[in-house]
């Protein structure tokens, strides 16, 4: 288990005591230390010689002694005693019980187990050989006792850079070692040298009650920026046998303090244009540490401060484009300042022109305007029930009909801010006289006597015409329908056909009159007939009849029309005449003429009974 171990070259004590008989002396060797960890045992060889060794004396003894500890003074205690005879280790000192001295032929070894700090002392050896005299030599025992690891504590307080002089950074201590050990400061790996002005290490060296040495070390250092990233260690070195170790601390950073030099300000939110309305965030950011408090300011109210959140943030909720403008923030310790500028866009509601509604009279023009306010440009389209009329902030409504009549809605967008939009309507009355919807103006129908015929007018117009029939030949009639919307009136009376009847809807406002005619033509029920429902095809059939009826008249007043004249004589001579002149023609004329009459009463038929007629035509 001894781990001994020989430093320097040994010295060999050469002693030699001059003999008078010159025959015999003795030499003797020592290593000069040993070296020893605590509580292990250790080994001090002693190794003697006679020079004639034919003449080796009978008799001689072996002694070893001791200094007290740390008092290199003090007289020599014995703690061993040998001759040929006895091997006795001295009583009440402090190795009586803890040392073992072996002997061979080369020499003497001392062993001392459980070795102490006060162990570390000198140990002499004395040979003495009587007549071959005596020598002595002495080896130092050197007991080591690693240290406790070093422990590191940084200052967890901010360090600024503008200290003037080197300011405590960290301090590190390593506990309980011996020989005293030392400790070596790093940053970032590199060795820390002892700089006036820039660094400094305070060592406190303490020699505890056990007599080991505890040693602290403060280092003061110079802070500059860089060293926020800094990792500060320091390493405790101290003496083993034979080497030298080293154990290496946890490393620490520091929290340096800098002053601001450069200040950012921004907006955080929204993202993209601002609206009015929104909530807007400012941040503002310096380089320095710890971070300032920040004053915000607008460049044209320097003297009034803004109130911000947590020192670096300017809330403006809900902006309006008077926030519009340049905002500045800066440290209050600094001059330097961050510097942003905000726009606040806007739409403000459209102005339409003609405003609310408006009235025109049929076939005017109107040019209608739809303006908005924005800070961006805008587009605006023009919307009537939901279909798009228009772009452009203009509408040009051209010869006014009814139809011109409703809601113009025009929607103004800013296309790059689609959250802003804004809407706008005006309201058209085209202002006329009655107008019949639909063509006819004349009506003529046949109806069964006995029969109710539905007789309809329906008339636009504004202001909302008002309706009055008036109707001859029928007493037994009455409106079945009255309604109206804002600018259509339907009326619909019902007429008991009794005899030719006559009805004349009279539709009027302050603007004109419009009147639709009704004539019935009351045709009396054929009883021997097959029942026939004029509801099915009298429309038809009426329309067909009185075509035929309108065809022949214009015939028979074309054919006596010529007669007068005396272009066509009368009788078979006149038939003759046309006939060379354009043979196919004439027989379809004396054909119609002098079959009209049957004709109609074929026609007559087919109203009352005869389902072919309307397919005749
Ligand atoms: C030490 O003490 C023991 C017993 O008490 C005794 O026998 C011995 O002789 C003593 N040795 C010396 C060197 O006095
Ligand atoms: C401790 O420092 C001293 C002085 O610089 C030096 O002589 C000694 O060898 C060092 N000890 C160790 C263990 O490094
Ligand atoms: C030290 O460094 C660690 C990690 O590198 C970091 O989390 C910590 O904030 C630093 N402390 C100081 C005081 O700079
Ligand atoms: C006439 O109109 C009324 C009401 O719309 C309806 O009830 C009736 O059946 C109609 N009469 C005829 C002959 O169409
Ligand atoms: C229609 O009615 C209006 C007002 O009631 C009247 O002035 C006008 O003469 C009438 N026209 C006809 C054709 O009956």
């Amino acid at each position: 288990m001894a781990r001994m171990h020989r430093t320097l070259l040994p010295l060999f004590l050469h002693i030699c005591l001059l003999n008078w008989s010159a025959w015999a002396k003795v030499e003797l060797t020592m290593h000069e230390g040993v070296e020893v960890y605590l509580g292990d045992s250790a080994q001090i060889p002693c190794q003697y010689s006679f020079t004639d060794a034919d003449n080796k004396p009978s008799f001689f003894m072996i002694q070893w002694f001791v200094r007290a500890f740390r008092q290199p003074a003090s007289p020599r205690i014995r703690i061993f005693y040998g001759d040929d005879k006895q091997q006795m280790v001295d009583n009440n000192t402090d190795y009586s019980g803890r040392i073992q001295v072996t002997s061979d032929q080369q020499g003497t070894q001392l062993t001392i187990q459980d070795v102490h700090l006060n162990d570390e002392r000198e140990f002499f050896c004395q040979v003495n050989g009587l007549v071959a005299g005596s020598a002595e030599g002495k080896t130092h025992l050197r007991v080591f006792a690693p240290p406790e690891a070093p422990v590191i504590e940084g200052v967890t307080t901010g360090i600024s850079v503008t200290n003037e002089v080197p300011t405590k950074v960290a301090s590190c201590e390593a506990r309980n070692g011996y020989p005293k050990p030392n400790i070596t400061w790093y940053r970032n790996s590199m060795p820390l040298m002892s700089t006036p002005g820039h660094v400094n290490m305070l060592i406190l060296v303490t020699r505890e009650s056990s007599d080991f040495f505890s040693v602290q070390s403060t280092l003061q250092y110079k802070v500059i920026k860089e060293d926020k990233d800094a990792h500060f260690s320091c390493e405790v070195s101290f003496f083993v046998p034979g080497a030298i170790r080293t154990v290496e601390s946890n490393s620490v950073n520091i929290t340096v303090h800098y002053p601001t030099t450069m200040v950012e300000l921004w907006k955080e939110s929204p993202q993209g244009l601002v609206k009015e309305g929104d909530t807007v965030e400012l941040r503002c950011q310096g380089d320095g540490n710890p971070p300032p408090v920040f004053i915000f300011n607008r460049e044209q109210e320097l003297d009034v401060d803004l109130e911000s959140n947590h020192g670096d943030v300017l809330m403006l909720s809900p902006v309006s484009r008077k926030d519009s403008g340049i905002y500045q923030c800066r440290p209050l310790d600094s001059e330097v300042k961050g510097e942003m500028q905000l726009t606040v866009h806007y739409l403000d509601p459209a102005v339409v022109v003609p405003k609310d509604s408006e009235v025109m009279l049929k076939g005017e023009d109107l040019t209608a305007t739809c303006n908005a306010l924005s800070s961006l440009k805008t587009s605006t389209v023009w919307y009537k029930d939901g279909k798009q009329l228009g772009k452009g902030n203009t509408l040009h409504l051209k010869d006014a009909t009814y139809e011109t009549t409703g809601e113009y809605i025009c929607e103004v967008t800013v296309p790059s801010l689609p959250a802003l939009h804004t809407s706008g309507s005006v309201h058209i009355i085209v202002q006329g006289g009655p107008q019949l919807v639909g063509v006819e103006q004349e009506v003529q129908l046949e109806e069964a006597t006995g029969r109710m015929v539905n007789l309809s007018c329906e008339v636009q117009g504004h202001p909302l015409p008002s309706i009055s029939w008036s109707i001859v030949g029928s007493q037994n009639w009455q409106e079945v329908v009255n309604k109206a919307n804002e600018h259509i009136i339907h009326s619909v009376v019902s007429v008991k056909v009794t005899s030719d009847t006559s009805a004349v809807c009279n539709a009027s406002n302050d603007l004109g009159t419009e009147v639709k005619a009704f004539s019935i033509k009351a045709i009396p029920r054929v009883t021997s007939a097959a029942p026939f429902s004029p509801a099915e095809g009298s429309g038809v059939i009426i329309v067909v009849i009185i075509l035929c009826l309108l065809l022949l008249a214009i015939l028979g007043s074309v054919l006596y029309f010529l007669h007068k004249k005396g272009k066509i004589p009368c009788g078979r001579s006149g038939k003759q005449e046309i006939t060379k002149e354009k043979a196919t023609k004439d027989d379809i004329v004396v054909e119609m003429k002098t079959n009209t009459k049957n004709e109609e009463a074929v026609l007559l038929k087919a109203v009352n009974g005869d389902k072919k007629g309307p397919s005749d035509q």
